[in-house]
């Protein structure tokens, strides 16, 4: 492929951030968990004590400023320093630039001549649908920070991980998880009769009154989907959750799917391939749309297992093996982006054809 910067990601520098979360399949989790159960921080190995790294915020997503993380106290990664004091930028040994604030309208390029060594930082975590003009950013970046696995810094909306690698209790099933009230929800923020999920969701309504039925309907602000909280209060009443992406697109499985896992429900999947999922989960921890050749027939499948113990039982039994992690937006960007331009200090890097590489 021609995204030469690949070689690093599946390298030793991939390798020092998966420390501990190795889950399903292979998959990396990119992230330090903070060892929550002691009062010590968690310290990684390869820790130094050289100089400090410098990452320049150079806007917040979609301009909301958000607190400047502690990548100390907060991840246990030490030499560090996150600021969006843009006086600082000849300083910097990187900027990360999140692509939908340059695109459109948001913001500027930082400004030229871009100061020795310093690493340009690509930053997107929405669908290529949503993520236009890439090709006018061609050749002037250094890294890409994406959700997608192959980026190369990569960070998963959330991962599950095994519980034989950590000290972790397991987050289920409960005995409410195996008793719910109602068959299945769904939240969407964004209604468009152009989204494959809607076409999807009026087949499924039409065989299946009760689906209908029981859809939640609730108006909700942007920080109830930053949050989830609210959202996976109500998947707990639920069986199944419609974990339906607004676009498909390779690795493209956002906080819908792990609201719904927080929730205890079990999540019917339109996004990506089932062998795109199965990279995060375990093959039975979810139904994927695609599983049935017709919507009739999900339908008809969903109905079945709400009186199935051993059909609950069967898309429930994973949870005992793992635990959650979530990520945390943006600390976990922003220390994560930062580590890696510290790892990658005094090396050259170049991102190469990016148009191509993200809509593969
Ligand atoms: C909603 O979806 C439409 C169609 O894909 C898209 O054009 C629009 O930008 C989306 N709105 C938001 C707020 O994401
Ligand atoms: C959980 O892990 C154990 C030990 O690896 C394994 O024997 C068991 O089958 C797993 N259970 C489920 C439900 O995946
Ligand atoms: C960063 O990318 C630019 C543009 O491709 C390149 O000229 C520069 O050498 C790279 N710098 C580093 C430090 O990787």
């Amino acid at each position: 492929t021609g995204f030469t910067s690949k070689g690093i990601a599946h390298s030793s520098f991939k390798w020092i951030y998966s420390l501990i979360c190795l889950a399903v399949n292979g998959f990396l989790c990119l992230l330090f968990l903070p060892n929550q159960s002691s009062a010590e921080p968690f310290v990684p190995q390869w820790e130094d004590n050289s100089k400090e790294t410098l990452l320049l915020v150079w806007v917040h997503p979609f301009g909301a400023r958000i607190n400047i993380p502690d990548c100390w106290e907060r991840l246990g990664m030490r030499g560090c320093k996150v600021t969006d004091d843009r006086s600082r930028y000849t300083q910097a040994d990187a900027v990360l630039i999140h692509h939908r604030d340059i695109c459109c309208g948001g913001t500027h390029l930082p400004p030229k001549p871009r100061p020795p060594g310093q690493k340009w930082i690509w930053f997107n975590f929405e669908s290529p649908t949503h993520a236009p003009q890439l090709w006018k950013y061609e050749g002037i970046y250094n890294l890409t920070l994406s959700y997608r696995e192959d980026s190369d810094v990569a960070l998963p909306y959330g991962c599950l991980i095994q519980n034989a690698l950590v000290d972790k209790v397991p987050f289920g099933p409960s005995r409410s998880d195996l008793h719910r009230p109602h068959l299945v929800a769904w939240v969407v923020s964004n209604w468009s009769e152009s989204h494959a999920r809607v076409a999807f969701y009026k087949l499924l309504k039409q065989f299946y009154f009760v689906i209908h039925s029981s859809t939640y309907g609730l108006r909700l602000g942007e920080y109830h989907y930053r949050d989830g909280t609210v959202i996976v209060d109500l998947i707990k009443q639920y069986r199944f959750y419609l974990a339906f992406e607004n676009s498909q697109h390779t690795d493209y499985i956002t906080e819908k799917l792990w609201n719904a896992v927080r929730g205890g429900a079990v999540p019917v999947v339109l996004g990506p391939s089932r062998k795109n999922y199965e990279r995060f989960l375990p093959p039975e921890a979810f139904i994927h749309v695609d599983d049935f050749p017709t919507a009739q027939d999900l339908a008809q499948y969903l109905l079945k297992v709400k009186d199935s113990p051993s059909l609950i039982e069967k898309h429930l039994s994973w949870r005992k093996n793992y635990s959650l992690y979530i990520s945390s937006w943006c600390t976990d960007h922003y220390c994560t982006a930062c580590m890696a331009a510290k790892h990658r200090k005094g090396k050259v890097d170049v991102v190469r054809n990016l148009n191509e590489w993200f809509l593969s």
